[in-house]
């Protein structure tokens, strides 16, 4: 069959790149791509966003299976837009893509279906916002704007001061436009992240192995907060006992109160956790797959990725064996342009993907990548997820930072600890 991913990132990369391994395959489209997954796949130039342009893409293609890659698309409604023209699309619809397009009716959501998480109230305007505030002990909060707002829209505060400071730019002065419409304020948690995610089509749940992402830009989790600088796979932070609890706790409950309240979920749950004292509690729900945690995680799935999104839409999911996952662990490690998060200038030639490619256990997947006059050159902040497998992490983190050495172009950096809080946790005896 032909299918196509939607979207132009590390994700959409990784997605396009396993897909075409599977043998039901014949052609991989991606929509609008990047230049690595021109290698890989053929680029469609149709923008994630164009829904008749995607249509037509399909119809004139015979695509039979689209995956969807970034949540905006989604949010949007794509996949209601090809149900009406009776198309076949793994993701949610738009209800049920409210869980991370607004973090109140997750929260509310949460609430309902029992699951933990952080003790929260909800907020219509700047002032009742503010008067809580004030009114209440001066603790650690953390302030969220309602809706999308690329990762930025959440404020970690450790007093009252910063928090209604917090509350002036997101409800007064609008820094995340509509998105501040709402907001929510919500009890600061300790511990440490991980990213679990499942597949689901609404009734059978299939949980995918744990993941670590690194969201402050530089080593030691200091600076701003990016969309991710690397990530990697198993996440010892989540052992196989805590994994269940998390599917029995988090996401069926989930799913269930999602189908309970007419919103039935179809796609990836991607729950953000803190694994707390008190164990898991989910800081977020995201509708898709993460980036970069993708990476590390197609490249361990072992399970035809095609056989599994596709039993997803049939809602068929029961039928999927047990998966597959290579037993070694995958380490992938951002290159950012210089000033990612912020300011950054495009167009440089990157030098070293051939000599980065040649080495083994090695992909290097591309993000913010085009071809200009037969080269590859940057065009985004998160330009390439260089990833590897490696017998253990530590030996999958020598292996990406070793082709991270191979390639270069002016400005590139990338955090040089990526993966190091799993090896810093004590060693269990037994294992690896
Ligand atoms: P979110 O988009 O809701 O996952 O939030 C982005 C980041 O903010 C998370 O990855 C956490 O690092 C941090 N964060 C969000 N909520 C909390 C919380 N309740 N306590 C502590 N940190 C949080
Ligand atoms: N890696 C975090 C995200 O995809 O939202």
């Amino acid at each position: 069959m032909n299918v196509l991913v939607i979207g132009g990132g590390g994700r959409e990369h990784a997605l396009a790149w396993r897909i075409a391994q599977s043998p039901r395959v014949e052609r991989v489209l991606v929509a609008p791509g990047n230049a690595g997954t021109a290698e890989d796949a053929e680029n469609v130039g149709v923008s994630a966003t164009d829904f008749p342009g995607l249509v037509r893409v399909v119809r004139q293609n015979d695509v039979e299976l689209t995956v969807v890659g970034p949540e905006a698309p989604l949010a949007a409604g794509i996949v209601d837009a090809f149900h009406a023209e009776n198309l076949r699309v793994f993701g949610p619809t738009k209800l049920a893509a409210e869980l991370e397009a607004s973090k109140v009716f997750c929260k509310t959501l949460l609430r309902k279906a029992n699951v933990p998480t952080a003790e929260f109230r909800t907020f219509d305007s700047a002032e009742e916002a503010s008067r809580y505030l004030q009114d209440r002990e001066d603790m650690p909060v953390v302030v969220k704007a309602d809706g999308l707002a690329a990762g930025k829209g959440v404020m970690v505060c450790d007093d009252r001061h910063q928090a209604l400071d917090a509350v002036r730019r997101i409800a007064q002065e609008r820094q995340f436009g509509a998105a501040g419409d709402r907001l929510v304020i919500e009890e600061r948690l300790h511990g440490e992240e991980a990213s679990v995610l499942a597949i689901t089509d609404g009734r059978t749940i299939v949980t995918l192995q744990p993941a670590q992402d690194h969201k402050p830009a530089y080593d030691g989790d200091r600076g701003p907060n990016t969309g991710g600088m690397g990530a990697y796979s198993p996440a010892p932070v989540v052992d196989d006992a805590m994994l269940h609890w998390i599917e029995e706790h988090i996401f069926v409950p989930t799913v269930h109160t999602m189908n309970r309240i007419g919103r039935p979920f179809r796609g990836v749950l991607y729950a953000g956790l803190m694994i707390t004292g008190q164990g898991p509690k989910v800081l977020e729900f995201n509708v898709r797959f993460g980036d970069p945690e993708c990476q590390p995680l197609v490249m361990r799935l072992q399970t035809d990725l095609v056989e599994l999104l596709d039993l997803a839409v049939e809602g068929r999911l029961n039928e999927i064996d047990e998966l597959e996952w290579d037993p070694r662990a995958a380490v992938c490690v951002v290159m950012a342009s210089e000033g990612y998060p912020g300011q950054y200038s495009k167009g440089h030639p990157i030098r070293g993907l051939d000599e980065a490619a040649q080495l083994p256990d090695v992909k290097v997947f591309h993000a913010g990548t085009k071809r200009a006059d037969g080269q590859v050159v940057t065009a985004g902040g998160r330009v390439l997820g260089v990833t590897a497998l490696g017998e253990n992490i530590a030996q999958a983190k020598r292996n990406a930072y070793s082709a991270v050495r191979c390639i270069r172009w002016r400005g590139a950096w990338c955090r040089k600890d990526i993966s190091d809080k799993a090896l810093q946790r004590p060693q269990v005896p037994g294992s690896s």
